[in-house]
């Protein structure tokens, strides 16, 4: 897990993560922080083992720790953050040490991640599929003004 946690102490990307609580400090619903990488990181990879999708462990754990790293870029100037997160995970995934095939398979899943029809078996279902997962909607404070439909919101634990 070296490279994860190349990424991990990146200067840059404790920036960007600073960034997005600095917008974050009074919304109430679901923030962009490091609990929300881990637990799309954790249960993305738990997916890759169960669909049976041979994809590296600091692949899947990349795409979870950066998809959201643009997000403080949505709120400062109307970006949309998948397209942000590209750009500003390129140079991460570069110094982390992955190599050209795996930096285009994790940028291409951080912008698709909001995309719900995601060709099965990639990269990218499991992002989107995880980071949808990871949001612990029966106990949030915030469920009846959130815009997520009920069947997309998680009133169950599953994993
Ligand atoms: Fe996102
Ligand atoms: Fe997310």
């Amino acid at each position: 897990m070296d490279r994860v946690n190349n990424i991990l102490q990146n200067d840059k990307y404790k920036e960007y993560i600073k960034m997005n609580e600095f917008y974050e400090k009074d919304r109430i619903f679901c923030h962009h922080d490091m609990q929300h990488f881990l637990d799309v990181a954790r249960i993305g990879y738990i997916l890759s083992l169960e669909k049976n999708i041979k994809v590296k462990k600091d692949i899947v754990y990349a795409a979870a720790l950066l998809h959201d790293i643009g997000r403080w870029k949505e709120y400062e100037d109307g970006t949309p953050h998948e397209a942000a997160g590209v750009e500003l995970a390129k140079g991460l995934l570069e110094e982390s040490n992955y190599t050209e095939e795996e930096r285009n398979m994790v940028l291409k899943a951080i912008g698709n991640h909001r995309k719900k029809d995601n060709v099965p078996g990639t990269l990218s279902e499991i992002l989107y599929k995880s980071d949808k997962l990871s949001r612990g909607c029966f106990q949030c404070e915030a469920k009846k003004q959130c815009n997520w439909s009920d069947e997309k919101k998680n009133l169950n634990i599953q994993y």
